[in-house]
C-alpha cells in the first residue's frame, strides 16, 4: 500500500486577461495576454486509501459538484481534465484519490477560468501520480479540454495560464514570451454579465463566413495593434498602449462583440483618467481592462464601480 502515505498535493493556476487581439487571434492574427495572479484556480488532491483502486471523488463547492469521476459525463470539463491526464500517463486504474477544485476566477468572464481549472487539475493529478507533466504537455492537454467548450479556441488561454507569463501568441506557433520593460497597472472590471465565449466566437464566425472581406480587414487591423503593443511594452513605452487599447475596443465594437454595459465601463474608466480601455476576452459581457496612469488605479476602480461594475480590482503587469 505504497500510496497510503502519499501526501496531499495541490496545484494552482492564475487567471488571465487578453490585452490585445481577442477574436482576431482565432483567425491567425497575433494577440497579447498576461496572467492575472490576484485570482486563481486550485486543485487539491488527497489519497483515499479506504476506497477501491481507480475511485476518484470530486468536489467543487462553487459549482455545487460532489460526484464520482465514473459518473460524470465525458464532456464535463473536470472529468475531461482528469481523463486527459490519465490517458497521457497511460494509466487506467490510478490509486484512489479525492480531488477538490476551488477558484476565485469569475466563470464566463473572459478571465480564463476554464483553462485555469484544467491546468490546475492536470498539474495536481500528474504530480499526485508521480509524473508531473512539463508545461508544454500541460498546455496541450488543457487545450484539448478547451476544445470541448469553446468549439474553435485559439489556444491563447491555456498558453498564458500554463506558462504564467506575458505571451505574444499566434495560433499554431510556438510560444513567445514578452518582456515587460516597465510594469504597469490595469483595472479589471466585471459587468457581471456572463457571456460564454463559445457563443461570441460562433457569432463572429457566422458573420465572417457570410461576408469575409470586411471582417478579414478588421482582424488584420487588430493584429497590427498587437504588433505595435508588443513593441511598446518591450520598450517601456506604456503610454502608447492606451490609444492602442481604445482602437482595439472600437474594432471589437465593429465585430459586434461589445455591449452597452461594456461600453459604459470603458467610457467611465477613460473619463476617470485611464490612458485607454477596452473589453477583454470574448465580449458581450465579462470584463473590461483599463490602463491606469501611475497612482490612479484606485480612482478608476471607484469610477467603474459607480458606472455599474459588479466588481473591480487592479493588477500590476510585470
Ligand atoms: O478570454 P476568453 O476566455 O473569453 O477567450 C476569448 C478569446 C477569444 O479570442 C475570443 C477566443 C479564443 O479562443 O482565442
Amino acid at each position: 500500500m505504497g500510496f497510503v502515505s502519499m501526501p496531499a498535493i495541490s496545484a494552482s493556476a492564475p487567471g488571465k486577461v487578453i490585452l490585445f487581439g481577442e477574436h482576431a487571434v482565432v483567425y491567425g492574427q497575433p494577440a497579447i495576454a498576461v496572467p492575472v495572479t490576484e485570482v486563481a484556480a486550485k486543485a487539491i488532491i488527497t489519497p483515499d486509501p479506504t476506497a477501491t483502486g481507480g475511485s476518484i471523488h470530486i468536489t467543487a463547492p462553487q459549482i455545487n459538484l460532489d460526484a464520482n469521476f465514473a459518473n460524470l459525463p465525458s464532456e464535463d470539463p473536470i472529468a475531461a481534465s482528469i481523463r486527459a491526464t490519465l490517458d497521457a500517463l497511460k494509466l487506467s486504474q490510478p490509486p484512489a484519490f479525492k480531488l477538490r477544485v476551488t477558484s476565485t476566477i469569475p466563470v464566463a468572464g473572459g478571465l480564463g477560468s476554464g483553462a485555469a481549472v484544467s491546468v490546475a487539475i492536470i498539474r495536481a493529478v500528474s504530480a499526485f501520480l508521480g509524473h508531473p507533466l512539463p508545461d508544454d504537455q500541460v498546455s496541450a492537454l488543457a487545450f484539448e479540454v478547451e476544445k470541448l467548450h469553446h468549439g474553435t479556441p485559439s489556444g491563447i488561454d491555456n498558453t498564458v495560464i500554463t506558462y504564467n507569463k506575458a505571451v505574444y501568441y499566434i495560433k499554431g506557433k510556438s510560444i513567445e514570451t514578452i518582456r515587460i520593460a516597465t510594469p504597469f497597472s490595469l483595472v479589471i472590471a466585471d459587468t457581471g454579465i456572463s457571456a460564454p465565449t463559445k457563443e461570441t466566437v460562433a457569432d463572429v464566425r457566422r458573420v465572417w463566413e457570410s461576408d469575409p472581406e470586411p471582417y478579414n480587414e478588421i482582424f488584420e487591423s487588430i493584429g497590427k495593434l498587437a504588433v505595435a503593443a508588443r513593441a511598446a511594452v518591450e520598450q517601456g513605452n506604456n503610454e502608447a498602449l492606451g490609444p492602442l487599447m481604445n482602437e482595439n475596443h472600437e474594432l471589437l465594437q465593429n465585430l459586434d462583440v461589445s455591449s452597452p454595459e461594456l461600453d459604459k465601463l470603458v467610457l467611465a474608466a477613460r473619463e476617470a483618467g485611464a490612458l485607454g480601455a477596452k473589453l477583454s476576452g470574448g465580449g458581450r459581457g465579462g470584463n473590461i481592462i483599463a490602463l491606469a496612469p501611475e497612482g490612479r488605479a484606485a480612482e478608476i476602480k471607484t469610477a467603474v464601480e459607480g458606472a455599474g461594475a459588479k466588481s473591480a480590482f487592479f493588477t500590476t503587469v510585470k
